[in-house]
């Protein structure tokens, strides 16, 4: 919405594409737009059921652009006067990510409550009762039309406006309507309501998916943050004003640093250019209003632009030196490390019985890397957990667990649900995660930022090294009142402050990488063995080959190779063995002359200096990095690998921010 300086309709129109824009990563099999026609064009037509105009929606199937495309084309057929001036508008977007329903126009949102669109709603998240809502909505003459369980959401709301209007209630208020429908709402949900019956204003609410309020136009932010909430007039006359829901930051961040974190059970009020924040609760007491304060954004808007990359891919492997002096930053002393986040529960930790890292995908895979050396300092013993796998089993977690929930977004589901499962049995919980305000870190005891900056990229680069990194200083922490382990603990903490450069240097196999991708252009398969410290780097790095790439690969432990895989090797099957220099060095070169000895095709991954070592048996490619500490070893022998599966796609003609199939952030189960 936007308030004191006229808008004009296409200006609006490009707030919200950008908006979807940015938020494509999260979502790109369809979108759609919901925005105001001209309300003077209403009058006289009568057999509608409210005064006001009707709203536009437009919906489509496939990418943000083709939304775009397919909304001007109409505009433009539609005679529509793009620039039409608004004082005030309140419009709707939204970028859909298939659960319930193949991705179609009809299964995009906005979601309607039927003809005239009296009602329409934006959600993320999964209504979990909406059949019985729906069997309800039908019997009383309600008509679906798609497949999605958001629909039942405007419907339960024009339902619940007839009735209010039918018995008598003509000034229902449009939150006393949200109200009454969340509260038939089981599941997960960030909301955003649209209604012709009340035009110029919106309404939006959460139970446990992320939703902001961003604020653009505030002359005296101190005292706004003081106090938010009820608030009628938010600048100085003549400013422009303009808010913003998101599920997140990275769609406001162009437009204002100041933003409200909306909580469960609060409905968010925007009306003629009032804010209202009301809290409410299931049972029937009448919604209080209250004072909320605004936060500022730390994040700078370069960090969701592409600068002078082809991809966000791209991007954000090359920012690697940085993003970890930032994932660093204030945190490593000349001897010792400091978590501010972890450090009122050290003790318990120390105490506890076992320490479960808890992930999905990438995440988990950055937790297997920095295990040996967390088990190594700490002495406890780590256990691996697929988020997922936890869930099916209903594995046993007790008291004296500390269970460490790893995850880029703080959004995935699967972990989600297995730190509700940990908490209710009593586990410290500790989260590790790049996403400020995010589930994971408001649900948790306590826990870590890793600092990455936003990642864009579907397939996880910058926030990999990230979390091995923090993972890594969280056990230096943990082993930091052992004496016995004190030279270790210098050493590691030296060769961090090293890393960066180290990165650098690996970095620049950038072009190697790329030709190593062009003679692998035509293989069907390939295999990456790791053992120790780097059973981790192969199963990330045949990970980015399939999830980018789309090929099939598989990382594998060296140390079963002849337990079965053996089988495969052949002249052709390209293999990609890591031999960097640690304890396990020199089992990697009797598996290396295993597979020689079955003429298989090599690339071998070797610390500078060792090609002679490693490949003497036979013909082999080298890919040589820089050697680190170990414990570290993880974070540079990824990045060739990630270079790899990025040139791949990009040679293969493959989308490499947004791979088929493959969301950034899995919301639902
Ligand atoms: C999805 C993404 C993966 C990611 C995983 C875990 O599957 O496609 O790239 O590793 O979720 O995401 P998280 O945000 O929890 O780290």
């Amino acid at each position: 919405l936007n308030y004191n300086v006229a808008r004009e309709r296409r200006y609006i129109m490009e707030v919200l594409f950008n908006g979807l824009r940015r938020l494509e990563y999260r979502g790109y099999d369809s979108s759609g737009i919901a925005i105001d026609n001209d309300l003077s064009s209403a009058a006289g037509e009568g057999e509608r059921p409210y005064a006001s105009a009707l709203p536009l929606v437009f919906r489509q199937e496939g990418k943000i652009e083709s939304l775009v495309r397919s909304v001007y084309s109409e505009v433009d057929a539609m005679g529509l006067d793009l620039e039409k001036s608004f004082m005030v508008h309140a419009g709707i977007a939204h970028t859909r990510w298939a659960t319930h329903g193949v991705p179609s126009p009809r299964n995009s949102h906005p979601q309607s409550s039927g003809s005239w669109d009296e009602f329409l709603v934006v959600h993320n998240g999964i209504i979990t009762n909406y059949e019985v809502l729906k069997e309800t909505l039908i019997r009383h003459g309600f008509t679906f039309e798609s497949d999605t369980d958001t629909e039942v959401i405007p419907k339960l709301a024009k339902f619940v406006f007839d009735q209010a209007r039918g018995g008598g209630d003509q000034s229902v208020t449009f939150s006393q309507v949200v109200i009454e429908v969340i509260r038939q709402l089981e599941g997960a949900y960030a909301l955003i309501f649209k209604s012709s019956h009340y035009p110029n204003e919106l309404i939006a609410c959460r139970r446990g998916s992320t939703l902001i309020l961003g604020v653009k136009g505030l002359t005296d932010e101190k005292s706004y943050a003081a106090s938010f909430g009820d608030v009628k007039t938010l600048t100085a006359d003549g400013q422009p004003k303009e808010l913003f829901f998101s599920s997140d930051l990275c769609a406001i961040v162009e437009h204002t640093k100041n933003y409200l974190a909306i909580e469960d059970n609060e409905v968010v009020h925007l009306k003629d250019g009032s804010v209202s924040v009301l809290k409410f609760d299931y049972s029937k007491e009448k919604p209080a209003s209250v004072q909320r304060a605004l936060s500022v954004l730390e994040m700078e808007v370069e960090q969701i632009k592409k600068g002078n990359y082809d991809h966000f891919m791209q991007k954000e492997i090359h920012e690697q030196p940085h993003s970890l002096t930032t994932t660093m930053r204030g945190r490593l002393r000349d001897k010792s490390v400091v978590l501010g986040g972890l450090k009122d529960h050290l003790k318990t930790i120390r105490h506890s019985r076992r320490i479960i890292f808890v992930g999905c995908g990438t995440s988990y895979n950055a937790a297997l890397a920095a295990r040996p050396f967390l088990e190594e300092l700490s002495g406890i013993p780590v256990t691996m957990e697929l988020a997922s796998d936890l869930l099916d089993r209903k594995g046993p977690i007790y008291r004296e667990d500390t269970a460490v929930f790893v995850s880029q977004s703080g959004e995935t589901a699967d972990t989600l649900l297995a730190l509700e499962y940990a908490l209710s049995n009593g586990a410290l919980c500790v989260g590790i995660t790049n996403t400020v305000g995010s589930t994971l870190a408001r649900k948790t005891h306590c826990g870590v930022h890793i600092n990455a900056g936003c990642e864009i990229g579907v397939a996880s680069t910058k926030a990999y090294t990230s979390q091995i990194v923090v993972i890594t200083i969280m056990a230096l922490a943990i082993g930091a009142d052992s004496i016995s382990t004190q030279s270790r603990r210098e050493s590691i903490i030296n060769s961090l402050s090293d890393l960066p450069d180290k990165v650098r240097e690996v970095l620049r196999l950038d072009n190697e990488m790329k030709d190593l991708a062009e003679s692998l252009m035509q293989m069907q398969s390939l295999l990456v063995f790791g053992r120790g410290y780097n059973y981790a780097t192969a199963l990330e790095g045949a990970l980015k080959v399939k999830e980018v790439a789309l090929t099939h690969s598989e990382g594998m432990l060296a140390g079963e190779m002849k337990h079965g895989p053996l089988a495969l090797v052949d002249e052709t099957l390209p293999i990609i063995v890591i031999a960097t220099r640690d304890a396990c060095f020199s089992q990697q070169q009797s598996v290396i002359q295993q597979l020689h000895a079955r003429k298989g095709r090599l690339i071998v991954m070797c610390s500078s200096g060792d090609a002679a070592s490693v490949c003497s048996g036979g013909s082999c490619r080298l890919i040589e990095v820089p050697l680190v500490a170990d414990c570290l070893q993880p974070v540079i022998n990824i990045i060739p690998l990630q270079l790899l599966a990025y040139h791949l796609t990009v040679l293969r003609g493959y989308d490499v921010d947004q791979p088929r199939n493959l969301a950034k952030s899995v919301t639902t189960q």
